[in-house]
């Protein structure tokens, strides 16, 4: 009987499904091949002060579809330098003491593109890491998709056919604006699902009189509203508030009434979509079997609906951004929708 034991941490930004993948890997490593699973509390955080309870099979059961994640999590990253000094902080030496005096045989992390790259520097200094990907912003490189996406996506396609009725009451242009961090998938699909009329995402940059005549067209095209979904990535002055800044820019530069409406932390938080509960789930019994074959340094990835896995090295190498010929923008701009490049 294999006797591993795994411990198992959450880190970054919360999403819908990081419980579900908790679950998925913990029934699996326990059920399919007898491993001890520990829960890590509140990411990296919890390695280093060694803050650790067991997961039994109670403790996983009725977590599927809850929210948020029941380890907690956080953003520290052991391996950023001091700072005012040159050294690196002593919290990587604490957590391999850890690691070795708690008897783990590998650690799972559940997280983003920055939780990826401390899993990959934490396997260069000798830790058996197996990673999961997860985040709103769909912006892992090396899988197509990562849990909590397609529960993001549904609360802002669902908000933003709500802002179309009172657009619409009231003969105005409603900004919606949405996360994403540095990219736009979120913003893309979101937009695409809810019929919004402009797009605004980080890797096109777009010129405000090209907002403005556009949107001034469709109010002489008789159309009584106008509904611009803005990432929060974008290139704007005012960096914090894009969505704010554009309906600004929109009212000043065409008198048209226009609101700002900034989804936030609505987009993380509540029960995963049925088809993020399905990803997060298979996510984690594959990092179970790939614990069982001693399959380390590597994150589970989807490519093709196929589950597979890449090295951390290479899911921590670089962002995935929206390509320029992606086929949903062009499909996007054949029916009309602007990304305020060109008219
Ligand atoms: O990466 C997930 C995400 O929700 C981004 O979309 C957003 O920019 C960021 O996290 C917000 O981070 P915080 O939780 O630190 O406010």
């Amino acid at each position: 009987m294999n006797t591993k034991k795994i411990g198992i941490l959450s880190a970054g930004g919360d999403c819908p499904g990081i419980n579900a993948a908790i679950r998925g890997f913990g029934k699996a490593a326990i059920l399919k091949y007898g491993m001890s699973v520990f829960g890590i509390s509140s990411g990296y955080i919890g390695l280093i002060k060694k803050d650790v309870t067991e997961l039994d099979l109670s403790a996983l059961s009725g977590i599927l579809t809850l929210g948020g994640t029941i380890l907690g999590t956080s953003r520290e990253k052991p391996f950023k330098k001091n700072k005012n000094s040159l050294d690196f902080s002593s919290k990587p030496k604490e957590m391999i003491e850890n690691y070795k005096q708690l008897g783990f045989d590998c650690l799972v992390c559940i997280g983003g593109n920055g939780t990826q790259k401390t899993a990959f520097q934490l396997s260069e200094i000798g830790i058996n890491v197996v990673g999961i990907p997860k985040t709103i912003d769909n912006d892992i490189w090396g899988t197509d998709i990562s849990f909590g996406f397609d529960s993001a996506l549904n609360i802002a396609t669902e908000a933003i056919d709500r802002v179309h009725t009172t657009a619409n009451s009231h003969n105005r242009t409603i900004v919606i604006e949405v996360m994403g961090h540095n990219t736009g998938w979120l913003a893309l699909y979101a937009g695409l699902a809810g019929g919004a009329d402009m797009i605004l995402i980080p890797e096109i940059p777009y010129k405000e009189n090209i907002i403005a005549e556009f949107i001034e067209k469709r109010y002489k095209d008789k159309k009584r509203y106008s509904i611009i979904v803005v990432a929060e990535g974008i290139d704007s002055p005012e960096k914090k508030y894009p969505g704010e800044y554009i309906a600004k820019r929109l009212n000043e530069l065409t008198g048209i009434e226009t609101r700002c409406t900034i989804l936030g932390y609505l987009q993380r938080g509540g029960s995963p979509s049925p088809s993020d509960r399905i990803l997060a789930t298979q996510f984690g019994y594959y990092a179970a079997e790939m614990i069982n074959k001693g399959d380390y340094g590597r994150m589970v990835s989807i490519t093709n609906s196929k589950f597979s896995s890449i090295p951390l090295q290479v899911a921590a190498s670089k962002i995935k951004t929206i390509p320029a010929n992606h086929p949903m923008i062009q499909r996007a701009r054949d029916i009309g929708t602007s990304f305020g490049d060109q008219l």
